[in-house]
């Protein structure tokens, strides 16, 4: 009898730590949609195609069952989203390789750091990009072009051709998004949930504010002699480097109790200010140098640097001070290409020597 004791108390911290367990994992769903980009070439056509292996939690298939036409948009997004971070740190220590692996989310992307910030917002902000420029292109009957203020923007100019409807990418990204950081049917107010919320919504609101008055020319042989405006988004390359600066400028902040609600404020007042669009985090990244399972880095060994540069990508900085080893590929490429009439190219292979290094 004295043993089943011990095995009661046993049974006792057992279960609360899985608990723990399953809670944490229920709550760093955010990104994991991302996976859907592996779809984007995949017809949407039946209930099944939802499905919770594409990172989707139970509300989101739901969406995605009613959405099915923007499926693909949806996919689309998560492709450039993905692409664009990669792109924007290809010469960082920290390169957005943990994109590749989603839906399995690393820890880089879930401790609250101004990485995550970032990936949140353009997450969101290529989800908005996308569902704004399919309602224009005529996807979905869901919706159709964006409004258009009643004053003309000027005498010659007439509002006229379709815009990008931000207002709804805007809405149906949020009630997307929205999904993940809701449990049981109200809002999760962890610290990291309301991290991921303020940085979604500053990722949206870049694509708003990005929108820009495009014209066109009609009349006679190329004349102008009537002008229609529409609001157009920039691509979205352009989205990338914009939040790429609000990466830069990410405001450290922690929360605070204002009446019955937290709210986050920044770490150093005196510097900085939270608005809806600044991004923020309250982790301090680490230097990304050495692999760490514990902050999810991959280090640099084994990284292309670039030895005449002191900047990010140069070898003094990437390598973090551990020097690199040099050594040279030759590649064979066409050259000297002759177009013959009619119609063909012909073309003479040289060598060339590539210099390359790579961070010990
Ligand atoms: C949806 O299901 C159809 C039929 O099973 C399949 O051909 C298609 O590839 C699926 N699409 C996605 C995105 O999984
Ligand atoms: C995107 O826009 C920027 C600035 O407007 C331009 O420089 C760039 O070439 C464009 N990229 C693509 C792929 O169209
Ligand atoms: C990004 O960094 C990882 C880890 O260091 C590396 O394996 C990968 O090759 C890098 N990606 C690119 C495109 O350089």
């Amino acid at each position: 009898m004295r043993n089943s004791d011990g095995v009661i108390r046993t049974g006792f911290i057992v279960v609360p730590t899985l608990i723990l367990i399953l809670v944490q994992t229920q709550n760093s769903v955010g990104v994991k949609w991302l996976a859907m980009h592996e779809k984007r070439f995949s017809e949407w056509n039946t209930y099944q195609n939802c499905s919770k292996s594409l990172g989707l939690v139970k509300k989101q298939v739901k969406l995605c069952r009613t959405n099915l036409d923007l499926m693909r948009t949806f996919s689309h997004a998560a492709y450039i989203a993905s692409k664009t971070c990669q792109e924007q740190f290809a010469d960082r220590r920290w390169n957005c390789s943990s994109l590749l692996k989603v839906p399995k989310l690393s820890r880089d992307l879930s401790r609250g750091t101004r990485e995550q910030s970032y990936v949140y917002a353009i997450a969101s902000s290529a989800l908005v990009h996308s569902i704004a420029r399919a309602c224009s292109l005529g996807v979905t009957t869901k919706c159709s072009c964006g409004s258009l203020p009643d004053k003309p923007p000027d005498d010659q100019h007439k509002w006229g051709g379709c815009s990008d409807n931000v207002r709804y990418g805007v809405y149906l990204t949020t009630s997307f998004t929205e999904a993940s950081l809701t449990r049981k049917g109200k809002p999760k107010t962890s610290k990291k949930a309301d991290m991921n919320r303020h940085n979604n919504g500053a990722g949206s609101q870049v694509v708003s504010d990005s929108l820009k008055i495009a014209c066109k020319c009609h009349g006679v042989s190329g004349s102008c002699a009537i002008k229609t405006c529409f609001r157009s988004m920039p691509n979205f390359s352009a989205v990338g480097l914009m939040l790429k600066d609000k990466y830069i400028a990410a405001v450290e902040a922690k929360r605070k109790r204002k009446k019955s609600k937290k709210v986050f404020v920044p770490l150093f007042p005196h510097r900085q200010s939270v608005t809806t669009n600044t991004l923020i985090y309250y982790t301090k990244s680490p230097d990304y140098c050495s692999r760490d399972p514990k902050t999810g880095a991959e280090g640099t060994e084994g990284r292309y640097c670039d030895k005449g540069s002191q900047g990010w990508g140069g070898c003094d900085i990437l390598c973090c001070g551990r020097g690199y080893k040099s050594f040279t590929r030759e590649i064979v490429e066409r050259c000297e290409c002759k177009y013959y009439w009619c119609c063909y190219v012909k073309c003479k292979e040289c060598t060339k020597t590539l210099h390359l290094n790579v961070c010990r």
